[in-house]
């Protein structure tokens, strides 16, 4: 068996980054939150996506700039991308470099990767879960992201709208302009609020 865990932390290791430590220990966080969800919530996703998705999510994180543009010239992205913040760089870009470094062809775990920092409407409960879990993990701490923890026990979809809820009005209070998937998710689930 592939040991994913070993595989992320040499990534995060080889890369210099002094974050990399922080950023392990909430990858493996995320995973735990995303297999406690799905069971705790009887999701019935594939226990082995959702332990892919949730560990390698932030896999591209430390990954420099000039890869991101290799990323784009090989699989023909727009060059656009390149101009979205930076830190989106590691979900829109994650996806192609776990595919080119790892093998991982699942569109359902990739998906769950690209999407799990902007969200997007109409979410697969797979990446419903990875964006969520990404948000309540343990590690998290403050009262914004106790209240989505709790919602997130009972009601996906509720916890998923009050964590865009949460990220929009953070993302304004900043001035930081909201991506274009942020704000059709937004739209999207905001009618989960309610119930
Ligand atoms: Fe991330
Ligand atoms: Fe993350």
């Amino acid at each position: 068996m592939i040991d994913y865990e070993k595989i992320l932390k040499e990534k995060y290791v080889k890369s210099g980054n002094p974050n990399w430590e922080e950023r392990y220990i909430h990858s493996l966080a995320v995973c735990k939150m995303a297999l406690l969800l799905n069971e705790k919530l009887c999701l019935g996703l594939d226990k082995n996506k959702v332990y892919l998705a949730g560990i390698l999510h932030d896999y591209a994180k430390f990954d420099t700039y000039d890869y991101y543009q290799k990323i784009v010239a090989k699989y023909n992205l727009s060059s656009d991308l390149l101009n979205a913040d930076k830190k989106l760089f590691h979900a829109l870009f994650g996806p192609y470099i776990i595919y080119e470094e790892l093998g991982i062809s699942d569109k359902e775990i990739l998906s769950a990767i690209r999407y799990h920092t902007t969200g997007i409407d109409n979410m697969t409960t797979l990446e419903e879960l990875i964006f969520l879990s990404d948000y309540v993990e343990e590690n998290r701490i403050g009262e914004e992201f106790a209240q989505v923890r709790e919602i997130a026990f009972t009601d996906i979809k509720k916890a998923v709208a009050s964590e865009l809820s949460n990220l929009v009005s953070h993302l304004k209070n900043i001035n930081k302009e909201i991506y274009i998937d942020t704000l059709k998710a937004y739209d999207f689930y905001k009618k989960y609020l309610e119930n």
